[in-house]
């Protein structure tokens, strides 16, 4: 039997990205920048509102980048980042030769816990140096407890850093993720629920903001005829060629995140009756994921001893992708050295969880094939 691959989230194309790609071939905008570039960054703006400017860069790590250097993040400083996620969060902190401080997540979001967070600020005050910023996730899709984050940003005066990499879509209080803060990301990595093939974007709470961006992502071109710079510059800025596809995509944007809920339901149905499975949902109606990763957690305790690994090997079997979650940041051989405050939910999560297909592009013949393994493995 030769099954087809399963993937956990693969790109899925409209059909207008193509329209948008001839019409860059056409008028010969191949040279980064152009139309499709301002088109795209235009979507962006109107489908998440609350007055914010988009800048479009080549990924979404380098996004994180230009907020930290906008942020004044330098040599020597600290920045608070949630442990539970994956590593592009943390790791231009270390470009800009700082120090990642990790901070443990809470169980209703797995998102950054306010509480350790506040014993992190603090502990960090009384060791001689206040954290710099914070960088908070929306990790799966799931909006983290942004009122009690912004609180503690208030504060303490602390900039947050809010990454949306995988929540473009998700709300908070009817808000978008990615727009509480002075400074949000967003990714269009191969995996996302839109891609551009690679991309991401900053978003700015200023047209001065996110002009400065742009400097910086073009090589900190001074104002002159000839080439002058007086500050280190970036090659960070998306191509027009991307752009064109992102614009396709921001068109069936809300059906892939109906797509994706639909899958998250359908994970649910499939464990309504299976004790010691819990689908990750939804703490109550303030929160509004995109579901970009449908996952689980599995206790062994009451499942008979069927474990997070062995549902795992089940799907490999059948050619189905699935994942554990993100193995936090302290437990990290290269961040092993970092301070982190908390407890043990980041951890407990990598060692009970797993991600499960969630591509919009799946079908009832897929869903179908995922069905089966589980139903064999617990009859
Ligand atoms: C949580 C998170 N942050 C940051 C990134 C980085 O985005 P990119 O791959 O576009 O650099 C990703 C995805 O890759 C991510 O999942």
């Amino acid at each position: 039997m030769n099954l087809s691959k399963i993937w956990l989230s693969s790109p899925h194309m409209g059909g207008n990205e193509i329209k948008y790609i001839n019409t860059a071939f056409d008028e010969n905008w191949i040279a980064p920048l152009g139309p499709n570039v301002n088109g795209f960054e235009q979507d962006l703006k109107d489908f998440i509102g609350n007055g914010k400017e988009v800048a479009a860069l080549s990924s979404g790590t380098a996004a994180i980048h230009l907020a930290l250097i906008q942020l004044g993040v330098g040599l020597g400083d600290e920045v608070l980042c949630q442990s539970f996620t994956f590593s592009a969060s943390a790791n231009p902190i270390t470009y800009q030769g700082a120090k990642p401080v990790f901070i443990d997540s809470e169980k209703q979001t797995w998102n950054m816990c306010p509480k350790a967070l506040k014993e992190g600020i603090e502990a960090r005050i009384k060791h001689g140096k206040k954290p710099k910023a914070i960088i908070v996730v929306h990790l799966y899709g799931m909006p983290a407890l942004m009122d009690e984050i912004m609180e503690l940003s208030t504060q303490y005066n602390i900039p947050v850093i809010e990454d949306a990499a995988e929540a473009l879509g998700s709300t908070y209080k009817n808000q978008k993720c990615g727009t509480f803060s002075n400074f949000g990301i967003l990714s269009f990595n191969g995996n996302k629920i839109i891609t551009t093939s690679g991309g991401g974007a900053l978003v700015c709470s200023s047209e001065e903001t996110k002009k400065k961006a742009v400097f910086y992502a073009t090589q900190s071109r001074d104002d002159a005829p000839h080439y002058q710079h007086s500050h280190i510059g970036y090659n960070y800025r998306l191509s027009n060629i991307s752009a064109g596809i992102g614009r396709g995509q921001m068109e069936v944007l809300e059906e892939h995140i109906e797509l994706r809920r639909k899958m998250h339901f359908f994970y649910k149905d499939l464990f309504a009756s299976i004790e010691g499975i819990q689908v990750f949902e939804e703490p109550n109606a303030d929160f509004y994921s995109n579901h970009w990763l449908s996952a689980i957690t599995v206790n062994p305790e009451l499942t008979n001893g069927i474990n997070r690994e062995d549902l795992r090997l089940a799907f490999e079997k059948e050619n189905i992708e699935s994942r554990p979650l993100w193995k936090p940041m302290h437990m990290q051989p290269i961040f092993k050295d970092c301070p982190y405050y908390g407890g043990n939910v980041a951890k407990s999560l990598f060692n009970e969880g797993l991600c499960l297909p969630s591509g919009s592009n799946l079908t009832d013949e897929d869903r179908n094939r995922i069905s089966n393994v589980i139903k064999k493995i617990f009859n």
